[in-house]
Formats: structure tokens, C-alpha cells, sequence
């Protein structure tokens, strides 16, 4: 397996910080240069204090973290804290990191940081909404040719929305951001709602997890559980979508996963389908694909997955 040198961009989140656990865990695959978090779920600060909790709950202090933007590009913030609870990562007990946190603003670091890599270089995993990224590319267009590849996180064709009847939270919360990035001319591969909705944690799936003890097993199922609880109270459902795992384990296994090549882009002019992505599945544009959109995957292979790789912490 070719072992990638990865950033990721996160707004941590229950499902942000089980990714940030199973990248955290695959060493031999994956790299991490650094993780930048953004204003999304929760405040920047929350998003930022929890990656350094959950980094230092991985035993990973080596990887730095870095705070970045507080808003979105030209729209008020928009929170999940009623999904993720008003810590961001409710369901574990949040502490106060040993390691303080680092005055470098995420945008400058990544700026910095893809500058100094060779062509092609890096792959940029990006699970919250898309500011820091589309910062740093507004800024520095000449970081985009080092870019290897951007796994993101967000949009839906089939499903429709999950903040609004047709945006997933991702693209609403910073639709300007998401819009750039999928006009950045990078290979981009977009999991959204299609795919991750699949993931729900059943029990049956957490099984494996739950028979794992230590601290990282037991903060991973708290959040899981907490996530369940949410999703049982709000709709009814057994098992909550774990959706940005999903990035992760592309790296790790894109066997997992089913992909198509297709146009896609983001609405950010109407009231009502505000960061409603355009997915051209069927090629009725005539565009060439910018992104390969994943509309499929193997959940029961993810959970194992997931549970093996934590297992390791
Ligand atoms: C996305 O929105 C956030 O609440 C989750 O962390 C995930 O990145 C799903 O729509
Ligand atoms: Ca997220």
C-alpha cells in the first residue's frame, strides 16, 4: 500500500473525531502532516480544542493541530450542535488537552505548509464545511498543483438534504467555499449523503466495538451512543449515519466503496436549494467530470473496519 501524506480539515463532531481515530490508527497507510479544523459543528475554538482531545486520547501529540476560520466565507456560521451536543463531541467526557494549543492559524500553516510540498504531494481529507480549504486556494493558487487528491465529505443527489430539504450540512454551511473547491481543477472524490447514510451504527454493527475496552473504544461507542439517542430522538431511526469515516476509509479501503465520474456543482444564489450540490450522474450537462461522486458503501466492512483500527489504540 502506497503510504499517503494526508491534512485534514475538520469541524470535530462525534463523526469527526471516529475519523480522526481510524486515520490515527493506520500509520502504515496514512501519514498525517497536520489536521486544521473550522467553525462547522461547533465554534472553531470547540472544533479545534476536541482534535487535540481526541489526538491526545490516540496518543498522537506528534501531529500538530491547528485552529482556522470562525465563519464562513460570506455567510453567517450555521451549527450542528442539536446532532453533535454543545461540546461537539457529547457521548465522551471532554477534558482540557495537556497540550496547549498552537498560535499558527490553519490557513497560513496550510498555505505554508503545501507550499514547501512537491507536486502533487499531499491529500487534503476535508469532513466539515469547506472555508479553510477554499481560504488557502483563494490566497495561494499555487498550492493547487500539489495537491495529490481532496476526499471530502458532503453533498447528496438521491437523498436529498439534511440541514435543509436540499443542502447536506457540509455545502450549506459554507456553499461559497464548497463551490470553489469543486472549480479547483484537483481530483476530487465527494462522499456524500447517497453513500453515508448507508453507515448507520446498528447495535449489530457496534458489537465488535463494544467488545473493545480502553479509553479510545469507550470515547468512540460514547459518542456513537450519543449519536444514536439523537438520531432515535429526532427521527425515529435505529442507528445514526456515521458519515465522515467514510473519507478515511477511502484511503484505507476504497474497495468499500462504489464511484462514478460526474460533474458537480454547488448552488450558491437560491433561497431554497442553497448548497444543494448539482450531481450530474447522468451526464445530462455534458461537462466533463470535475469530482467521482460515491454513491455506495459497505457498512457492515466499515464498522469492522472501524472497530479493528480502534482497537489498535
Ligand atoms: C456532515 O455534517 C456534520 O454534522 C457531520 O460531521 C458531517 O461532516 C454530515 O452532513
Ligand atoms: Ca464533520
Amino acid at each position: 500500500m502506497i503510504r499517503r501524506r494526508v491534512i485534514i480539515d475538520c469541524d470535530p463532531g462525534l463523526d469527526d473525531a471516529i475519523n480522526l481515530f481510524l486515520a490515527f490508527a493506520s500509520p502504515e497507510a496514512l501519514e498525517i502532516v497536520g489536521i486544521t479544523t473550522v467553525a462547522g459543528n461547533v465554534p472553531v475554538a470547540l472544533t479545534e480544542r476536541n482534535a487535540r482531545m481526541v489526538r491526545e486520547l490516540a496518543n498522537r501529540e506528534d501531529v500538530p493541530v491547528f485552529g482556522g476560520c470562525e465563519r464562513p466565507l460570506r455567510r453567517p456560521p450555521v451549527y450542528a450542535d442539536h446532532v453533535h451536543g454543545a461540546s461537539g463531541v457529547d457521548g465522551m467526557t471532554a477534558f482540557e488537552p495537556r497540550a496547549a494549543r498552537d498560535d499558527a492559524h490553519a490557513v497560513d500553516w496550510l498555505v505554508e505548509t503545501l507550499r514547501a510540498a512537491n507536486a502533487g504531494e499531499i491529500t487534503l481529507v476535508a469532513t466539515g464545511p469547506l472555508t479553510n480549504l477554499a481560504a488557502a486556494f483563494a490566497r495561494a493558487p499555487d498550492v493547487l498543483p500539489k495537491i495529490a487528491e481532496v476526499v471530502l465529505m458532503g453533498g447528496a443527489r438521491r437523498e436529498g438534504g439534511n440541514i435543509t430539504p436540499t443542502a447536506e450540512f457540509n455545502m450549506f454551511a459554507d456553499p461559497h467555499a464548497a463551490a470553489a473547491v469543486f472549480a479547483c481543477g484537483r481530483p476530487i472524490v465527494a462522499i456524500g449523503l447517497d453513500a453515508t447514510h448507508q453507515a448507520t451504527a446498528t447495535p449489530e454493527r457496534l458489537a465488535p466495538l463494544r467488545a473493545i475496552s480502553g479509553p479510545v473504544a469507550e470515547a468512540a461507542l460514547g459518542m456513537l451512543e450519543f449519536a444514536n439517542t439523537v438520531e432515535f430522538k429526532r427521527r425515529g431511526a435505529v442507528g445514526a449515519p456515521v458519515h465522515d469515516p467514510c473519507t478515511v476509509a477511502y484511503l484505507l479501503a476504497p474497495r468499500l466503496f462504489a464511484t462514478k465520474p460526474c460533474c458537480i456543482q454547488v448552488e450558491t444564489e437560491a433561497a431554497l436549494t442553497l448548497g444543494c450540490t448539482s450531481v450530474d450522474y447522468w451526464g445530462a450537462t455534458g461537462n466533463a467530470p470535475n469530482a467521482v461522486w460515491v454513491d455506495e458503501v459497505d457498512a457492515d466492512a466499515l464498522f469492522a473496519l472501524i472497530a479493528e483500527r480502534i482497537s489498535r489504540l
